[in-house]
């Protein structure tokens, strides 16, 4: 699980948001008032750790996470600023949805505040799929990244 890094001045201009807005989903920042529907569903669909980062992303302002809605109900999320600053992630999306550009308009849109509030460049940690951050934003391999920063992680009892 190496760490992998995005060119914030060369990200396309557009996200996809509005070709997914046309199919009924709406990618938008998670207010403060939804954390625990947040929370809830990232822990329903990911994991304990991925609720913790999302807690303390969401605790800038404004709150460093975007979701993905579709009828009402958060279907994907995305985190930037959670464990280290200048770090995207995590980031996910419901099974049932993915494959239809979610993921990669989610974090177009957390890159592009990233931009916007001054940094250059922003850095993946512990990737899992590298293939996707390639396709979807250019991101490339930071070379002797593992262990990154995720290192002695306490196991969940
Ligand atoms: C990774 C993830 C967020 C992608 O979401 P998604 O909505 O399915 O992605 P998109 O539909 O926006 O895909 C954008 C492009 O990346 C490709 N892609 C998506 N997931 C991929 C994967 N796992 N491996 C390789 N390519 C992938 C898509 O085919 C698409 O390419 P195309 O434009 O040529 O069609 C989603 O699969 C997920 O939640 N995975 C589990 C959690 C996870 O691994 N999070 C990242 C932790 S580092």
């Amino acid at each position: 699980m190496h760490d992998m890094l995005v060119r914030l001045f060369r990200l396309p201009a557009s996200t996809g948001k509005q070709q997914l807005a046309e199919q009924g989903i709406t990618i938008r920042r998670c207010q403060p008032y939804e954390l625990h529907l947040l929370q809830s569903w990232v822990g329903k669909n990911f994991s304990p750790k991925w609720v913790s980062e999302a807690t303390v992303a969401m605790s800038h302002r404004p709150p460093g996470c975007y979701i993905a809605t579709q009828e009402k109900t958060i279907i994907g999320f995305v985190c930037y600023d959670a464990t280290a600053r200048g770090y995207v992630g995590p980031m996910g999306v419901q099974e049932s949805a993915r494959g239809k550009g979610v993921g990669q308009a989610l974090l177009l849109e957390a890159l592009q505040e990233m931009l916007a509030i001054g940094y250059g460049y922003a850095i993946i940690g512990g990737v899992g799929p590298a293939e996707f951050y390639r396709k979807a934003v250019g991101a490339t391999d930071i070379e002797d990244s593992s262990p990154g920063i995720y290192s002695d992680i306490l196991p969940e009892k």
